[in-house]
C-alpha cells in the first residue's frame, strides 16, 4: 500500500522543516509542502526525494495562488482545511494544528498570538466534533530552538516583561530548547498514526499522551 501524502505547511525552516525531513526520512512518506521559501535545507530534501516530497512555492494566506498552483497538479483545490475534508472522510485522516502553551496562557504583550492559538484550539475541537472520521487535534510544542525563538530574544524585550523575555534568553542559553527534530518526529508519527482516541484534545509533545509516538 502506497504511503499516505501528508501536506505541511510552512516546511522551509524550523518545525515544519523538521516534520518533513522525519516523514520523508524515517517514515517513507509521500509529502508535499507550501512555504513562500526554498531554503538551502528544503532544496537539499528535494534533491534527496525526488520521488516523494513535491513542493509548493506559494503564501498560505493568498487563497486563489493555492486554489491555482495546488489545481494545476492535483487538479483539484488543496489544502485549505475545508477543500480537504472529502478525501480526509474518505481516508480517515488527520489534522495536527500547531498549537502553543500560549494557547490557554496569558503573556503580556502577546494579545493576539495568545488569542490565534486559543482560535486554533477552538477549531481543531469543532473539527473534531464536525468530522467523526477525521483526528483532529492540536499540538503544543515547547518551546522549539528555531528562528521564531531567535526573534524573540533579539527584537522580543522591547514588547515584553523584562522576566519573561529573560526566560526565553535563559532556556537558550541553559540549552533547554527542544531540538526541531525531537518534536519533529512526534508531529510526524501523529500526522500517520493518531488514533481517533486523540481527536478534540489538546496534547503537549513531551506529554504521556505522545510516548508512543516519539522517536525510541
Ligand atoms: N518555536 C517555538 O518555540 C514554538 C513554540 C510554540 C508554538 N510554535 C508554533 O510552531 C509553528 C512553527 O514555528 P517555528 O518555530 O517553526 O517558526 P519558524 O522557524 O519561524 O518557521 C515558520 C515557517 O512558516 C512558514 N510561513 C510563515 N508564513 C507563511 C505563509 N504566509 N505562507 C506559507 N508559509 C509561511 C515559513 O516559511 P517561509 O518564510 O519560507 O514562507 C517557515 O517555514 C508556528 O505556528 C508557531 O506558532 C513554535
Amino acid at each position: 500500500m502506497p504511503n499516505p501524502v501528508i501536506v505541511i505547511t510552512g516546511a522551509s525552516r524550523g518545525i515544519g522543516l523538521a516534520v518533513t525531513r522525519s516523514l520523508l526520512k524515517e517514515h517513507n512518506a509521500h509529502v508535499v509542502t507550501i512555504s513562500r521559501t526554498r531554503t538551502p535545507e528544503l532544496s537539499q530534501l528535494i534533491q534527496e526525494h525526488e520521488q516523494s516530497l513535491l513542493t509548493l512555492e506559494c503564501d498560505i494566506t493568498d487563497e486563489p495562488a493555492v486554489k491555482t498552483i495546488s489545481t494545476s497538479i492535483f487538479s483539484r483545490s488543496l489544502p485549505a482545511i475545508r477543500a480537504s475534508l472529502p478525501d480526509l472522510r474518505e481516508s480517515k485522516g488527520r489534522i495536527i494544528f500547531i498549537s502553543s502553551g500560549a494557547a490557554t496562557g496569558n503573556i503580556y504583550g502577546w494579545g493576539a498570538y495568545n488569542a490565534s492559538k486559543a482560535a486554533m484550539n477552538s477549531l481543531s475541537r469543532t473539527l473534531a466534533s464536525e468530522e467523526p472520521s477525521i483526528v483532529s487535534l492540536a499540538l503544543a510544542p515547547g518551546r522549539v530552538d528555531t528562528a521564531m525563538q531567535a526573534v524573540l530574544r533579539d527584537a522580543g524585550a522591547q514588547h515584553m516583561k523584562a522576566t519573561d523575555h529573560k526566560n526565553f534568553v535563559d532556556a537558550y542559553n541553559e540549552g533547554t530548547l527542544v531540538n526541531p527534530y525531537d518534536v519533529g518526529y512526534v508531529i510526524a508519527a501523529l500526522s500517520l498514526r493518531a488514533p481517533l482516541s486523540l481527536t478534540g484534545q489538546f496534547v503537549k509533545w513531551d506529554n504521556e499522551e505522545c510516548r508512543e509516538f516519539r522517536r525510541k
